[in-house]
C-alpha cells in the first residue's frame, strides 16, 4: 500500500504534458479485438492502471500484446476465445467493452460483470437493450453476461438516457452487424467520436459521431490499423483547477482546447484566466476565487468526472458555490475527506451547498474514488500545513504518474510505502 505526503501552500508553475485520455483508451482497446486481420498499433496510449488491467484480459483472452512506452500493439487476428471471467474484468468499469467487441466479431460473449469507481448505482441496461435490438439473446447468470445472436441485424434504437458506455458498447457491435443501424439520443464526449474514429480506421463506416444521431453502416470485417488516442480532458481539466487553486501560471500542453471549454468558462467566472493558444492552454491565477455554481450535465455540459476536483476548489472560493451532479447519485464520499481539512460544505441530495473558508488545513484524507482521489491532492496541494491522501489506489487506475506531474510545477509531493 502507498500514499501521498503533500506539504501544501505552494503555487504552481511550468508545463505540464497531457496524456492520452483514459475513457477513450479503456474502449479503443478492448475495440482492437474486432480486428480479424493485422495487429492494431495503438499511441498515445496514458500509463495507468486500467490500462494495465485491460492488457491482461487481452492476455487472459489470447490475444498478442506488446507494451513499450505509450503504445500499445494488440494481434487478435487468431483469437477464438469468447470468454472474459476474471479477476480483471469484475474489476473494472470498460470491461464491459469486451460484450459489445465479442458479439461483433463472434455473435457470441460471456463477459463477468463489470465493477468501477462506486459513485452510485451503474445499471448497464441501456447496453443490453441495444444488443438486443440488433438480434442478441442476453442472460445474466452467475455474475456473468451471456449473449448470443445467429447474426447481428442493423435496426433504430433511442436510447432512453445519455450514456457513454451503451453508445459506445453498443455500435462496436453494430459496426459488424448486417445492414443500417441508427443510434439516437447518444452521448456526444470525445471520447465517443475518437472510438468511433478508431473504428473507421480499422474499416468500419460510422457516421454522425458527436452529435445526437449516429449510423452505422455495417461491414463484413475489421482490419488492424494504427491510432493515436485524444488527449484526457480530465486529466487536462484536473490540472487547471489544480493551478486555480493553489495559484500560479501552468501551461497545460498536448490538449484540445474546444474539449475544455466548459471547465475553461467555469474556472474563468472564478476569476482564473484562461490563455489557449494552439494545442496548449496558460492558466493564470492569483489564488484569490470566488464561488459559482456548477451543474455537471453530458458533454458539451460540465463534466461529472471534474466536478469532485471542482468542489475542492471551491471550499477556498469566497462566497456560496452550489454544485449540482445530475449524473451519479453518490459522488459527493469526497465531502467528508474535505471536511476533515476545515471544509464547510453540506450535502443535500445530488447537491453540495459550498460556503468558502479563508484556507484548508493539512490532514490524513482518503480516495474514496478515482476523482475523489484528485480532489483531495488539489485540496491537499493548497492547504496549510502536511496532509496524507490513503487510497492512492484508486488514483492510480486514472491519472499516469500523477506525484511526478505535480512535483515538476513546483509542488511538495511524494509517495511512501504506507
Ligand atoms: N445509465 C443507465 N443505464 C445504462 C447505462 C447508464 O441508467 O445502461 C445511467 C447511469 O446510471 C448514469 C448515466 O446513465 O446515471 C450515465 O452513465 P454512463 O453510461 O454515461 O456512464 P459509464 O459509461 O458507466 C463513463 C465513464 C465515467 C463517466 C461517465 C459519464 C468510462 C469507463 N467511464 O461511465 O468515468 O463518469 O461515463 O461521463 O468511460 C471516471 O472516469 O472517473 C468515470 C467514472
Amino acid at each position: 500500500m502507498e500514499k501521498l505526503i503533500i506539504n501544501g501552500g505552494n503555487k504552481l508553475y511550468g508545463e505540464v504534458d497531457i496524456s492520452g485520455a483514459k475513457n477513450a483508451a479503456v474502449a479503443i482497446i478492448p475495440a482492437a479485438i474486432m480486428a480479424s486481420d493485422k495487429k492494431c498499433i495503438i499511441d498515445n496510449i496514458p500509463d495507468i492502471e486500467d490500462v494495465h488491467c485491460l492488457e491482461r484480459i487481452l492476455k487472459s483472452l489470447g490475444c498478442n500484446v506488446i507494451k513499450e512506452k505509450n503504445t500499445i500493439e494488440i494481434d487478435s487476428t487468431n483469437l477464438t476465445n469468447t470468454n472474459a471471467c476474471t479477476e480483471d474484468v469484475r474489476r473494472m468499469r470498460a470491461s464491459y467493452y469486451f460484450i459489445g467487441a465479442l458479439l461483433g466479431r463472434f455473435g457470441k460473449a460471456r463477459v463477468d460483470l463489470p465493477g468501477g469507481c462506486p459513485i452510485g448505482v451503474r445499471p448497464i441496461d441501456q447496453h443490453i437493450k441495444g444488443f438486443e435490438a440488433l438480434g442478441a439473446d442476453v442472460v445474466i447468470e452467475h455474475g456473468a453476461v451471456i449473449i448470443k445472436a445467429d447474426k447481428l441485424v442493423g435496426t433504430k434504437i433511442f436510447f432512453d438516457v445519455v450514456s457513454v458506455g451503451a453508445t459506445i458498447n453498443v455500435m462496436l457491435a453494430a459496426t459488424l452487424a448486417e445492414g443500417v443501424t441508427v443510434l439516437e439520443n447518444v452521448a456526444k464526449e470525445p471520447h465517443v467520436v475518437d472510438v468511433a474514429n478508431f473504428l473507421n480506421s480499422m474499416g468500419a463506416n460510422v457516421k454522425g459521431a458527436g452529435t445526437d444521431v449516429i449510423k452505422i453502416f455495417g461491414v463484413k470485417k475489421l482490419k488492424g490499423c494504427n491510432y493515436s488516442v485524444i488527449p484526457d480532458q480530465i486529466e487536462a481539466g484536473t490540472y487547471m483547477i489544480a493551478t486555480s487553486a493553489c495559484g500560479g501560471e501552468v501551461t497545460i500542453k498536448n490538449i484540445i482546447p474546444k474539449h475544455l471549454e466548459s471547465m475553461s468558462a467555469k474556472l474563468m467566472e472564478t476569476g482564473v484566466k484562461i490563455i489557449p493558444n494552439g494545442d496548449s492552454i496558460k492558466v493564470i491565477s492569483s489564488g484569490n476565487l470566488k464561488g459559482v455554481n456548477v451543474k455537471t450535465l453530458p458533454y458539451p455540459g460540465f463534466p461529472t468526472d471534474i466536478q469532485q476536483p471542482m468542489t475542492a476548489l471551491l471550499c477556498v472560493a469566497k462566497g456560496r458555490s452550489i454544485v449540482n451532479e445530475s449524473i451519479w447519485e453518490n459522488r459527493f464520499k469526497h465531502v467528508d475527506e474535505l471536511k476533515k481539512m476545515g471544509a464547510a460544505v453540506k450535502v443535500e441530495g445530488k447537491t453540495a451547498i459550498v460556503d468558502g473558508v479563508q484556507k484548508l488545513t493539512g490532514a490524513v484524507v482518503k480516495a474514496t474514488d478515482l476523482r475523489a482521489g484528485a480532489a483531495m491532492v488539489i485540496a491537499a496541494l493548497m492547504a496549510f500545513g502536511t496532509s496524507e491522501v490513503e487510497g492512492i489506489e484508486h488514483i492510480d487506475r486514472g491519472y499516469p504518474h500523477i506525484e511526478d506531474k505535480f512535483k515538476m510545477l513546483g509542488a511538495d509531493i511524494k509517495r511512501v510505502k504506507k
